[in-house]
């Protein structure tokens, strides 16, 4: 771990000393930026805020700061000077002017891990091209069309060999990539998808160390272990290509990419790869974290357990024999809808995105120079005082009333929202009802939440499932 933690330290010193003189020059414009503290030379305030996260607290580093400057101020993190914002209208204004005033920027490391072709990286009219793809492809009509039925089996396979103890955590990953996968190319789980899922595993890693490719063995390995799922995908993209001049149809996101071949310029296959690649990212480790920390915090809220139990028997009750849920018992869980949301609001997996200003952009009496990092943190609005009452608590009943919807953004904003933001809330839905309506569970260990590299439990939350006799 020391190891680890030296590496990356040593790693941003020489990558801020060699920013610093770069960009030396560019950064004495006359500016006036949101106050704040770059910190020490080189590494700024880096190593605070590493430090902050090992706590419990969900967002000490921007309370602090916010608590002394304001709800936009200035820092040094990650070799460069980065702007955060904990402002709902800057947010907004930040990812509604993508393209306009401010791009996404992600750091070379995470580029190398998504695939340059990802949906992440990419920018402008591909980017617009590419969004609506996925739109189309998951939209609440398709969902309720097609998805819905593979998502609902898929589930329902998953929770019939549970017994005794699980580690949620990993059977709600088993869970979103066997879902993903079926969706993205029509693979139903087997050998090939559970090896697949153990190298894509320590590509998962690699997002979560901090990355120096010649120090870190994570970072290595997490590389390595993209060439080989990408070798895999490839292998299925040339098989379905061959399929297609056969004219064998699927109804997945392949076949989307390869149809959209049809405004004539085609993609090639390097560049679905890296696009499936992505999807895959986006898909997997979100969802799956968000269902388990839905199981803990309605374990914690007896209350709001009970009242989401009974919504789901009564859906039960209505349906007889028919065990597979429809679109239409999908839209009778307002409940359900409550817990999804304060589960994403408390705690929202993508704390917060980075953006790169493309010109001088001025926002509420700062100017921030071209070319400048800014951090939109979605969090700390959401847990933010001033936007909602006791906001660090779950509390599913705030969303009976009507909330301002500018104050709640788990999947971003603008051109660049979540393009999946309907599949999520789907899957996880589904994967309410049937475990409520089939278990009842407990904790088998203490477990905790911890924020940082990401949010998650730390021991993957171990719970006892004992199946209930009869379902209502
Ligand atoms: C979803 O996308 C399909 C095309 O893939 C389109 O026909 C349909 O109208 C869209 N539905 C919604 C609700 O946007
Ligand atoms: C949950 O949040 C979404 C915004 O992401 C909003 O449209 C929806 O109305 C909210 N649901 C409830 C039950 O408040």
């Amino acid at each position: 771990m020391d190891y680890i933690f030296l590496s990356i330290i040593f790693t941003i010193c020489l990558f801020t000393i060699i920013t610093f003189f770069l960009f030396r020059s560019t950064t004495r414009r006359i500016t006036r930026l949101p106050p704040g503290n770059v910190g020490l030379p080189f590494i700024g305030e880096t190593l605070q805020l590493i430090s902050a996260y090992k706590t419990q607290n969900p967002e000490p580093f921007i309370d602090s700061r916010v608590k002394k400057y304001g709800t936009v101020f200035t820092t040094h993190v990650f070799g460069e000077r980065t702007i955060f914002s904990a402002d709902p209208e800057i947010n907004r204004f930040i990812l509604q002017n993508e393209g306009r005033l401010f791009e996404s920027s992600y750091p070379g490391s995470i580029s190398n891990l998504v695939g340059r072709h990802s949906l992440l990286l990419m920018r402008g009219c591909l980017h617009r091209r590419m969004h609506s793809l996925i739109m189309s492809f998951a939209n609440a009509t398709i969902i309720k069309d097609h998805l819905l039925v593979d998502i609902d089996r898929l589930v329902r396979l998953n929770l019939d060999s549970w017994t005794g103890c699980v580690l949620l955590m990993e059977e709600a990953k088993k869970i979103t990539f066997e879902l993903t996968l079926k969706q993205l190319l029509s693979i139903d789980p087997c050998e090939w998808t559970e090896n697949l899922r153990k190298i894509y595993m320590r590509v998962i890693e690699g997002f979560f160390c901090i990355p120096s490719p010649i120090f870190s063995i994570t970072y290595r390995r997490a590389i390595q272990a993209r060439k080989r799922v990408a070798e895999e995908f490839s292998l299925v993209v040339r098989e379905r290509r061959r399929e297609r001049e056969r004219r064998m149809k699927k109804n997945d996101m392949l076949a989307a990419l390869f149809d959209s071949d049809g405004d004539g310029v085609g993609f090639s296959d390097d560049e679905i790869v890296d696009f499936l690649v992505s999807l895959l990212v986006a898909g997997y480790d979100t969802t799956s974290t968000t269902m388990t920390l839905a199981v803990k915090f309605l374990t914690d809220t007896p209350l709001a357990l009970a009242q989401l139990k009974k919504e789901h028997e009564e859906i039960r009750a209505k349906k007889g024999e028919s065990v597979s849920l429809e679109w239409e018992d999908y839209k009778s869980m307002p409940f359900t809808q409550c817990v999804i949301n304060e589960t994403l609001r408390v705690s929202n997996i993508i704390s917060g995105v980075f953006r790169r200003t493309m010109t001088d952009v001025d926002i509420k009496g700062y100017r921030l120079p071209k070319g400048s990092k800014v951090f939109t943190s979605l969090r700390a609005v959401h847990l933010g005082q001033d936007y909602f009452k006791n906001a660090r608590i779950f509390d599913p009943w705030r969303w009976q009333k009507p909330l301002d919807p500018t104050h709640f953004m788990p999947f971003g904003g603008g051109p660049r929202r979540c393009p999946g933001y309907e599949l999520a809330r789907v899957a996880l839905s589904v994967f309410l009802h049937h475990l409520v309506t089939r278990f009842s569970w407990e904790p088998a260990e203490e477990d905790k939440l911890v924020f940082f590299p990401t949010t998650r439990t730390q021991k993957r939350y171990p719970i006892f499932v004992e199946r209930r006799s009869k379902v209502v």
